[in-house]
């Protein structure tokens, strides 16, 4: 899945098991898991590549995000990519970019969650718990994303979690069959006052 983002994100990929710090102007922000109401996100660590790039090879994942490359996760440097955890196992991951130029501040997110897992409700905490991160911590107002039409449970996920249809651009992401597909652009907006 694309990151639809303007500017590359400037921020050093998330690796390793060390403290990790981001530089944000003149300010340092350590990179704190963030709880939900049943997941937990927190940046990627080196021990999470084996589960996640199990996960990623699921064919219920692949048939929408794709097959994975051999460098993923961390093969894409404008996102930040955190864990989704659930009851203190992994259970999928989530990324985001964010717009750094001013007049088009938005962020832009994607997720995947075990197939074992699809259709309990931790989609959408896991969302929302992103969505309010962004808005709260990061400051965005918008919030986007792109899916295919035909992912009526990813849909359904992302309404539940306070996005709205805003349409479907024709034919603009190629597929791994190498046919053009429709996308669904989906948007959160907070309004002014
Ligand atoms: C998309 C995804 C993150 C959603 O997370 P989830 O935990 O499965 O979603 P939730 O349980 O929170 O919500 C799914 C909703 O869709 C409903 N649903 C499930 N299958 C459905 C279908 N075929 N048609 C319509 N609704 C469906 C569920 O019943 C639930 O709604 P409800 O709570 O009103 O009953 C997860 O399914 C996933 O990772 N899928 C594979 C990868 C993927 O598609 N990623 C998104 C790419 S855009």
């Amino acid at each position: 899945m694309r990151a639809p983002c303007r500017t590359e994100a400037r921020w050093p990929h998330i690796q390793g098991v060390r403290v990790v710090c981001r530089e944000v102007g003149t300010i340092m922000r350590r990179m704190e898991p963030i709880r939900g109401e049943r997941v937990t996100l927190r940046p990627i660590a080196e021990l999470d590549r084996a589960p996640l790039k199990a996960i990623r090879d699921e064919p219920e994942v692949v048939r929408w995000w794709g097959a994975q490359t051999e460098a993923w996760p961390g093969d894409d440097d404008t996102v930040e990519e955190w864990v989704i955890e659930h009851e203190g196992e992994v259970i999928g991951s989530l990324q985001f970019c964010e717009e750094t130029d001013e007049d088009y501040r938005h962020a832009d997110v994607d997720i995947l969650l075990t197939t074992r897992t699809h259709s309990q409700g931790l989609g959408t905490d896991a969302m929302r718990t992103i969505t309010r991160h962004l808005i709260e911590t990061r400051g965005h107002h918008r919030i986007t994303l792109t899916c295919s039409p035909e992912n009526a449970r990813a849909i359904r996920a992302y309404e539940k979690a306070g996005f709205r249809r805003v349409g479907v651009t024709r034919l603009s992401e190629r597929g791994t069959d190498g046919t053009w597909h429709d996308e669904l652009i989906m948007e959160l907006v907070v309004e002014p006052g």
